[in-house]
């Protein structure tokens, strides 16, 4: 048992709010992307092990397992995890696909070997011990195998409060969302998550900002330009120095030494 963020009652609102919105149109394809060029690195077809720790919906595993993949999926939100589950049935029958309800922090009890490729997304912002998670994850990461960590950027929240003239909220730093919402409970600074990474041993090897514009829009804004015209904007920046730092997550992609 963890006390970390489960989504058994969140399942619902997350699916909503998040994948059945732009916000998760425009992750998923900016991941995708990222996981493309990646994966462009293996010769074509090489089937890979990968592991997705904090799965929530799959939809990343699914995206992986499709391209023939072999996914293993974990949460420890049974809510969630059957969600993921449904996902796979409808959209990939026949994938190779193992689904775990487990925290991470006691994944080792389930899962012998290790993996290619190791996908923590969106869930370090929810866990109360979010470096010694990280590093136990390192188990689970084969020699020279990749880790792909997805997190929530404070410094975004300073950003949009900035804009929005919020001043005595930045002066409290109240930064954590509430329990029932979905703001995580520890938005992270990008600097302390590098310096946890690089202490562990991984080699970062790209950064990618997602959602760098989107969160910042007015309504009105969003009301009058396409998904397309934003993600073609979001896809332009995203991955350059001043853009990257004011992503609502920031995307690691780190190697581990071979
Ligand atoms: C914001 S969702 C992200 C889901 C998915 N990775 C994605 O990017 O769409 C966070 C997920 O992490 C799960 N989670 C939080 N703490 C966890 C832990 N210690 N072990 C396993 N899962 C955890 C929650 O139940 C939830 O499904």
């Amino acid at each position: 048992m963890t006390n970390d963020r489960n989504f058994d009652d969140l399942a619902g609102r997350f699916t909503d709010n998040i994948y059945g919105s732009p916000k998760g149109q425009i992750r998923l394809a900016i991941l995708q992307e990222d996981f493309d060029t990646l994966l462009s690195r293996y010769p074509a077809n090489t089937p890979l092990k990968i592991l997705d720790a904090g799965c929530g919906l799959g939809n990343m595993a699914l995206y992986l397992a499709q391209q023939g993949h072999e996914v293993v999926l974990c949460d420890h939100s049974a809510e969630m995890l059957q969600r993921a589950k449904q996902l796979f049935a409808e959209q990939a029958p026949a994938a190779k696909v193992t689904f775990i309800e487990s925290p991470v922090q006691t994944l080792q009890q389930h899962v012998k070997g290790q993996f290619d490729l190791v996908l923590f997304h969106a869930v370090l912002e929810w866990v109360s011990e979010p470096q010694r998670t990280l590093e136990g994850l390192l188990r689970f990461l084969r020699p020279g195998g990749y880790f792909s960590l997805l997190f929530y950027n404070r410094n975004s929240l300073v950003m949009r409060n900035l804009l929005r003239g919020n001043f005595r909220k930045l002066a409290a730093e109240q930064f954590a969302g509430d329990p029932k919402s979905l703001t995580p409970t520890n938005p992270l600074l990008p600097e302390d998550v590098y310096c946890w990474l690089e202490a562990i041993g991984l080699k970062i090897l790209s950064r990618t900002g997602v959602r760098i514009i989107y969160d910042y829009l007015s309504r009105e804004i969003r009301d009058q330009r396409s998904v397309e015209d934003i993600l073609e904007m979001e896809r332009r920046y995203c991955r350059q120095e001043a853009f990257i730092a004011l992503g609502r997550y920031i995307h690691v992609l780190a190697q581990a030494k071979v």
